[in-house]
This record gives C-alpha cells, structure tokens and sequence, in this order.
C-alpha cells in the first residue's frame, strides 16, 4: 500500500463549543483553540478534527448548518479560521473539517426557498412526498432523534424528509445540482489549504426513502467517486467517513485505495457492544469482553493491506470510555484510563483523541431533564414519558448513553469553570474538574497526559507500530487482551489487564526483553508467570 502521511498521524477531536472561551460568552471559540494550539502541540498530534463551525441556529449544535461557507459568529469570523489553519501550520498541525452534507438546517436559504412551492427552483434539493392515501405519513421510517422522519409542510401540503430533527431536512444527492453546489463548497475549503474532511452519517446519502433504504444506498459509492474526482482527490488530505453500520466488506469499498474513495471510515461496532441488539442505544446490556476482542481483531485482520482503520473509543457522540467500560473512581480513573490508551494506540489504524481523553475526563451523571442540552436525549426523553416509562429509568440510560457526557467543557485548570470561560459556560461543567484538570494532570511524572505523549511518540518512532502485523492471543481469555505486533523481525507483545482485578499471564514460548511502555512502575517481565495488577496495560519488546 502507498504510503500516506495519515497512516502514521494521532488526530484529536476539537468539539469547538466545549474547548476554550477567548470572549467570555460561555462558548468555547476560535481564537480560544489558537490560544491552546502549544498544548495540542505537545500533546504531538498531527490533526485536528473540528466539528462543525459554521453558520447555524444550533438544533444540534452546528450539525444544522445554515450557511456552509460562512463561520458562526459565535465562534468568530473566518479570517480567525484563517488563522486558525495557518497557526495550525505552523505547528505541522492539519485542520480537518467536519462535513455535514447529509442535510442541512431548514434555515438554510435552500430550504427556505425549496418551502416556497413546489415550482421553486430549489424545491428539488430535498425530499418531497405526498401524504399516503389516508393523508398520513408517506410511511414509517423513523428519525434518529425520535418520531417519524417526515414533517409536514402546511404551505405545499407535502412531507419533508429529516432522517435526524426537523430542523435537519435531508438533502436530495440524485439532483446533480445538490452535488455540484456540494463540490463547489468542498472546494472552497480546500484552496483555504484545510487538511481533510470528516464526513458527517455520509452512509446515508445514498438513500432510498421508499424503499425505507436509509444507509448503504445502490448509489452512495458511485457519489463518493464522484466527490474524490471533484474535489480533495486533487489534494494530499485525510478524509474520513462516519459509518454507524459499516461491516469489514462495505469499509473494504470506502478504504480501499484502488477505489478512489475515503482514506478510511469511524465503524462503530465495538461501540454498540453494550447495547442489546436492534434495539436503540438506550437499551443497554452489560459488555461481553470476549466479543470486545474478536471484534477489534476482525476489523484488524480484514482490512489489512485492503483498507485502513480508525480508532477510537470516544467523540461527541459517545460518553467516556472510562467511566462507561473502565473505572472513574479515585483508584483506578488514572490506571484505567491509560489502560484503554495502551489498548488502542498500539492497534494498527490512525487512533482519534477526543477532547479531554488525554487527562481522563469522565462523565457527568444529571439528576433532572432540566440539566440536559443534547437534542437527542431530549425528545428520547419526552418520548418514553409519553409511552409512560419511569423517568428515574430514562435518567439512568442518558446518564450511560447521552451525548452531554462528552460535550461538558475542556477542564484546563482548577480555577472558576476550569479556565474554560471567565462567564457563563453553555453547559455546566463536571463538577469534579478541580481535581481532574489539565494542569493537575500535568504536574504529576505519571499523568495520563505524559502517557498519551508517549504513545503518539512511539507511533512516531517507530514503524512497527504503524505497519507491523497484528496477531492477537488468547481470545477466549475473560479478562486479558493480549496480541503481538511484528515488523521486519522485531516483535511487541501488548497484554493488557481489562479489569480492575488481578490477572495471570502464563506464556512459557515468549521472552520479554525489555518494557516499552507501562501503566505501573514495575511491571513483571516474566511472562511465564506474569501478575497483572488492576487494569495494568504493558507493552514488551520480546526477544
Ligand atoms: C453525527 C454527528 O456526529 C452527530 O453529532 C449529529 O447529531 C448527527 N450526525 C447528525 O448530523
């Protein structure tokens, strides 16, 4: 496979909102990330991801974008994006743009002139159904944030598709004039000289709404071709697709090189394993860690040398990690949380950060609906109410699953509101954030922050971590994860304890040689008889 510099890169995740206030608006800004640039610096990564910062009446928090080419005023202005990229540059940081092209808000001037009347020019840039014959919903496909995903519209008395809220009317990609705006849009990003594009449910543009086809349409890889000749093929850039439903195959059709189509693609199966199955993601069960392992290991051996992987355990759209599968207590927040680092960042794939990962952030139990702001915990929860479900039990699955968890602000330090913002922060604050804070983290020899820098360091140092073979040992094991990575005769072996109880590694056939990389100060070296502590993750150079 020709090499790229996006296989040997760490990207971090910036949820512009929740990162850093430079005005004292409560809301996380521009110039805010150029102000804390130094720190990703040293962090050592190479990416930023930045979710969406243009122009939008905030349904779902720049997800509903009203004008694709403009900043929203409440992040800055787009010479401060200009600035932004450039700053970035100059610390061999890439911007990554997101790109949320499966819809648009419904104040998007399209939309506004498409609502005119079926005549409109524009009318042919969304999807349009009568009612069915019974005047009801043209039929049942169902929105992602709750109800049906049609809305009707009084003035043309037809229905709007919005497979997300009603504010997000999903965009017609079969009108070759959607796609020829879209590439133009693409463009104009690009000559700004940005790095890549995240793409936003880019699974569902290839649609098929009454054939009830929402993700994996017959035509959405004929579009993605058509997009990498249109626009960022002609540029050295990342492009990453999100791809709730991808199985190894249809990751295969989007990564393979030979294709012309996405760098690679977030799946999330590994995410939905603590959910029952076909069910929504509230409905949770506990996590089986022996199918945790064979997943990880599918996609590590089915898209080798065909595709690319992504990894990650969090974004905006997921709770913590730490506090989900692993243990924010006291004891064990730290170890743990380095535990899930080690386990990731030594897989073979480009690994993705999420804002405050790096210094353990956790999650932030609420105690009332009032205290959320996520649209989608919102109607699920006035949804389930309506059916007459106990509110003590909707609270328990948006305290597991809703997406504020992750979006709270970045906690820099222990004074007001972290050092976020000197006003009123959008959304409160994790109370705990005087003790789990950036500088906090930073001060100590052993902070997660200086563990995260070491596995971006490793990547960096050595290619093995980048392209050596994955093979995993012991899958049937309940508590140990262990697997090896070889490279032009050099081997690393990665055990890790997934549990906050001690474990026995026996492996009379391997001989460490040295420790690469370690969550405790003396990890045993005798993996014939190896004790694990709680959670410990080690990384051997064997002999
Ligand atoms: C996926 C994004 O990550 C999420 O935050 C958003 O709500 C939906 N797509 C709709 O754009």
């Amino acid at each position: 496979m020709e090499k790229k510099w996006w296989h040997s890169s760490v990207v971090y995740q910036v949820y512009p909102r929740s990162f850093q206030d430079s005005n004292g608006d409560g809301i996380g800004d521009l110039r805010g990330i150029i102000q804390r640039l130094d720190y990703l610096a040293e962090l050592g990564i190479d990416v930023i991801w930045l979710s969406p910062v243009y122009q939008s009446p905030n349904d779902d928090n720049g997800y509903d974008i009203s004008d694709y080419q403009a900043i929203s005023p409440e992040f800055g202005t787009m010479e401060d994006m200009e600035r932004l990229i450039e700053e970035a540059r100059k610390r061999n940081i890439r911007m990554v743009m997101d790109l949320v092209v499966n819809h648009t808000s419904d104040e998007h001037p399209w939309f506004i002139e498409a609502q005119k009347g079926r005549d409109n020019a524009f009318r042919d840039f969304y999807i349009w159904r009568d009612p069915a014959e019974d005047g009801g919903l043209p039929n049942e496909l169902l929105s992602v944030f709750s109800g049906p995903a049609w809305e009707f519209d009084e003035n043309s008395g037809q229905y709007y598709l919005h497979l997300y809220s009603k504010k997000q009317p999903d965009l017609n990609w079969e009108n070759p004039e959607v796609r020829e705006q879209i590439w133009n849009m693409m463009n104009f990003w690009l000559e700004k000289g940005i790095g890549g594009f995240r793409m936003d449910v880019i699974d569902t543009i290839g649609k098929v709404p009454d054939e009830l086809i929402t993700t994996n349409g017959p035509k959405l890889h004929d579009y993605l071709q058509e997009m990498n000749q249109r626009t960022f093929g002609n540029y050295d850039v990342l492009t990453v697709g999100e791809t709730w439903g991808a199985t190894p195959e249809i990751a295969k059709l989007y990564s393979d090189p030979d294709r012309e189509e996405l760098s690679m693609v977030f799946q999330f199966e590994h995410i939905g394993l603590d959910q029952q199955p076909d069910k929504p993601k509230w409905d949770t069960k506990p996590l089986d860690f022996i199918e945790l392992k064979a997943v990880f290991t599918k996609w590590q051996t089915e898209l080798d040398g065909k595709g690319w992987n992504s990894l990650f355990w969090n974004n905006h759209d997921i709770p913590r990690i730490v506090s989900n599968w692993g243990d924010d207590s006291e004891e064990y927040r730290v170890v743990s949380a380095k535990m899930f680092a080690t386990f990731l960042h030594l897989l073979k794939g480009t690994p993705y950060i999420y804002q405050g990962e790096e210094i353990g952030m956790i999650n932030t139990p609420v105690s009332s609906i009032e205290e959320i702001d996520d649209i989608e915990s919102k109607n699920m929860y006035h949804e389930r109410i309506a059916q007459g479900c106990d509110p003590q039990a909707i609270l328990a699955s948006i305290n597991k699953k809703g997406r504020d968890n992750s979006r709270r602000p970045m906690q820099w330090d222990a004074t007001v509101h972290a050092g976020f913002t000197s006003g009123t922060p959008w959304l409160a604050l994790n109370p705990l954030y005087r003790e789990i804070n950036v500088a906090a983290d930073y001060l100590k020899e052993d902070s997660i922050f200086k563990h995260y820098q070491k596995l971006i360091q490793l990547r960096k140092e050595h290619e093995l971590v980048v392209w050596g073979e994955y093979r995993e040992l012991l899958p049937e094991d309940p508590q140990l994860y262990v697997y090896e990575r070889s490279y032009n005769g050099e081997t690393w072996l990665v055990v890790i304890n997934f549990y906050g109880t001690t474990a026995v590694y026996k492996d009379p056939s391997r001989q460490a040689d040295s420790i690469i990389l370690s969550n405790y100060m003396n990890s045993g070296m005798e993996l014939s008889n190896l004790m694990l502590r709680p959670y410990e993750a080690v990384v051997y150079q064997l002999s």
